[in-house]
């Protein structure tokens, strides 16, 4: 297969250029300028900008228990749509990941439905009921790549410290949720829209003080924390001190904590309904501004679909939001507003999420597996029943015109999601 004439960049590999690229099998053959091969498929994608596939570190597939939502292949389907090879899956499934068995069962239909890498996460604790921890070392022989009780943050300061000490013994790393529940029981904001409505608020500060925590036991016992949809300005600025201080520290935020602050949800309700909450506008600021200065390491969709009588009422009304079709339009958007540069949105949904997961052969250069993503920058189009892969709809862009698309996502060499161009 060539790909022939597309904006090809790739930032850890140095490039941004008009490049064609060969693929032979599995794998990158050559990048280069004027390569012909006698009997290649060929695709002309002049005017396009091809990438190293992206990497979603925080997706909830729902499979196994709640496959109303979502399950493997239509999560998988609305992954490779959204430009993703390779995504991480979170543990809170019924039953929970946290035994051989279920990581098995994960990887297995991961597997035959064979669209990207599913790379699973185990969970903190037994039951993610935050008491007692999971056998991280048969987690971890069984596929797990990373620890979270995602959903529930872990409350127990010992039991995390312990995680953190397991986790660096094992070379993988753990991923918190940071929301302390002591002081953290609403649905929203405490901000304006709290204020106005008296729906019960998420304060920022239930992050902010889990993150010193994590931040505190990371440096003390030298085990990887990468910090969930971090949310908050004050939040950024921990992490910066921890990081500064050299504790291995990583972080994610999701695009809708960049796009979206918490007026959103005077117009779209539940749908904006999310924990952690999307906050006020200085804290969306101070976010793009931790992307671009490298506190913040990378965006990571947290998908988490719901079906839409589980979206009723805020109160009432699941938290989460789906994201994994619509991260690339709003990173475009924020490229479109002066804040990013196509270098940051490769290196923060592609990178950096390669480097925290130690993925090594991840890159446009010759002999790397052929995972690629194509895209078109101004292409519009609008989310909704004709173009959504997902089994659920829970998202404030929800039929809202939107742009930038993926036509085309390869994955070990072949195509697995090709769009109208
Ligand atoms: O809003 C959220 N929904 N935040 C999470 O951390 C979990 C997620 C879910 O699983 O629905």
């Amino acid at each position: 297969m060539l790909l022939k004439g597309g904006r090809v960049v790739d930032p850890c590999m140095n490039i941004d250029d008009e490049l064609d690229i060969l693929i032979e099998g599995e794998r990158i053959r050559g990048v280069g300028k004027g390569i012909n091969v006698k009997g290649a498929e060929v695709f002309d994608v002049k005017g396009k900008v091809v990438v190293p596939g992206f990497i979603d570190l925080h997706v909830h597939l729902r499979d196994p228990g709640q496959t109303y939502k979502e399950d493997i292949e239509s999560g998988l389907r609305c992954a490779v749509a959204g430009g993703f090879t390779t995504i991480l899956c979170m543990p809170n499934t019924n039953p929970p990941v946290d035994t051989a068995e279920t990581v098995k069962y994960i990887i297995d239909k991961a597997k035959r439905v064979e669209l990207c890498e599913v790379l699973p996460c185990g969970a903190v604790t037994k039951g993610r009921k935050g008491k007692e921890l999971s056998n991280m070392y048969l987690l971890k022989e069984a596929g797990c790549i990373a620890f979270t009780d995602d959903g529930s943050p872990v409350q127990d300061a010992l039991l995390m410290k312990r995680a953190l000490q397991i986790a660096k013994q094992l070379d993988s790393f753990i991923m918190n949720h940071c929301e302390d529940d002591t002081i953290s029981y609403g649905h929203i904001n405490e901000g304006y829209i709290h204020a106005l409505t008296g729906i019960a608020p998420r304060s920022p500060e239930a992050e902010e003080i889990m993150i010193a925590r994590d931040c505190i036991l990371s440096l003390k016992t030298e085990g990887h924390i990468h910090i969930q949809h971090v949310s908050s300005s004050l939040s950024v600025e921990i992490i910066k001190y921890f990081k500064e201080k050299g504790a291995p520290i990583t972080a994610e935020v999701n695009p809708m904590h960049l796009y979206f602050t918490e007026e959103v949800i005077k117009e779209v309700g539940s749908n904006g309904k999310v924990n952690p909450p999307l906050r006020k506008e200085e804290d969306r600021i101070a976010l793009i501004k931790a992307l671009r200065e490298g506190i913040i390491d990378c965006v990571a969709t947290d998908h988490a679909p719901h079906a839409p009588y589980e979206k009723g009422f805020i109160e009432e009304s699941m938290p989460g939001i789906i994201g994994l079709q619509t991260a690339l339009p709003i990173m475009l958007e924020l490229k479109r507003l002066g804040y990013l540069t196509l270098n940051d949105i490769v290196r923060l949904m592609s990178c950096n999420p390669a480097r925290i997961i130690s993925k090594k052969d991840h890159g446009i250069s010759a002999g790397n597996p052929a995972n690629l993503t194509v895209f078109d920058e101004d292409m519009e189009w609008i989310l909704d029943e004709s173009t959504n892969y997902s089994k659920s709809r829970n998202t404030p862009l929800w039929e809202r015109r939107i742009k930038g698309k993926v036509i085309m996502t390869i994955y070990m060499g072949k195509i697995v999601f090709k769009g109208k161009y």
